[in-house]
């Protein structure tokens, strides 16, 4: 059976799946994307997701190019041929294809991307045993609230991670306060409450952080959206990363330094069974 992606509305081979070479998400980064994960064909959090893609949108000067309602029919029908009920799904919505100026055309159509694949989850021992991260230096533009296309210092960065044999690298200003992961937001905890930067433009307000934030609420940990520095993480009872593909994974040594005991902490295991019952419920 053929993988299928959507371009433009079309459904077709993943492998011939291809925008123009003159689309400007292609040649400038203009354009922005969400990753969504599918549950049982339920979009998790779908309100949030698209309310954010519109704003990134609205941010870069563009507007959605159809509704949500018609997302819902275009990913229904994208999940149907590819036989996926459990997916992650990609949305990539780019300014569309013009010669290359830098000057946005007035007239354009966007070009709209759409991408599934089998469920990923966390591998289990990440999640049991906690992962390792490193702190680099955030060099980003000033805007990394806009969820757009344009991760060079994100990859970069995470190719450092890699290269250290650890699972991620959060990035910190030049403040010393840590902002975010290359593709995760960035938790610790004190006592019961849970530490995670505001937001602001300096981070992208994920999806799972905000979903994360009520089940604190409810689970009455306290939440205080604040910025850490990087000794505030080390020195920290715990912490954690979270992502709508990670979902929470425990963080238990930053750059060498043993967070805790070491081990993935009681808050940490509290959240996470909270936004594993969100995720697999259907009320997401
Ligand atoms: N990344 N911060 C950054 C820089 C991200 O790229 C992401 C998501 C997050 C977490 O956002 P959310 O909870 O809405 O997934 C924070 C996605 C998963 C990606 O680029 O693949």
């Amino acid at each position: 059976m053929p993988r299928i992606s959507c371009v433009n509305g079309r459904y077709i081979r993943h492998s011939q799946a291809g925008v123009h070479i003159e689309d400007r998400g292609y040649q400038f980064a203009d354009g922005v994307y969400e990753v969504i994960v599918v549950v049982e064909g339920r979009m998790v959090d779908e309100d949030l997701h698209f309310a954010r893609l519109e704003r990134s949108l609205r941010e870069i000067r563009m507007e959605m190019p159809f509704g949500v309602d018609v997302f819902r029919l275009k990913v229904a029908e994208l999940l149907r041929l590819n036989h996926l009920r459990n997916a992650n799904l990609y949305i990539q919505v780019s300014r569309g294809v013009a010669p290359r100026n830098h000057q946005i055309p007035d007239e354009i159509q966007p070009a709209v991307v759409m991408t599934v694949r089998p469920l990923a989850v966390p591998k289990r021992e990440w999640v049991k045993d906690g992962v390792s991260i490193i702190t680099v230096p955030d060099i980003r533009w000033k805007r990394p609230d806009i969820k757009s296309v344009s991760l060079l210092p994100n990859i970069l960065a995470k190719d450092v991670a890699v290269r250290d044999g650890v699972y991620e690298a959060w990035q910190v200003d030049n403040k010393g306060m840590v902002t975010e992961g290359t593709s995760t937001n960035a938790w610790i905890v004190e006592g019961r409450s849970v530490i995670t930067y505001p937001p602001e433009n300096a981070i992208l307000n994920g999806v799972t952080r905000l979903a994360l934030m009520k089940i604190a609420a409810e689970a009455k940990i306290k939440v205080e959206e604040r910025p850490f520095s990087v000794d505030e993480a080390k020195g920290a009872d715990e912490a954690f990363l979270t992502s709508s593909t990670a979902f929470l994974i425990p963080i238990v040594d930053i750059d060498g330094n043993r967070v805790g005991n070491g081990k993935p902490g009681p808050v940490s295991r509290k959240l996470l069974e909270g936004y594993s019952s969100h995720l697999w419920s259907s009320d997401a």
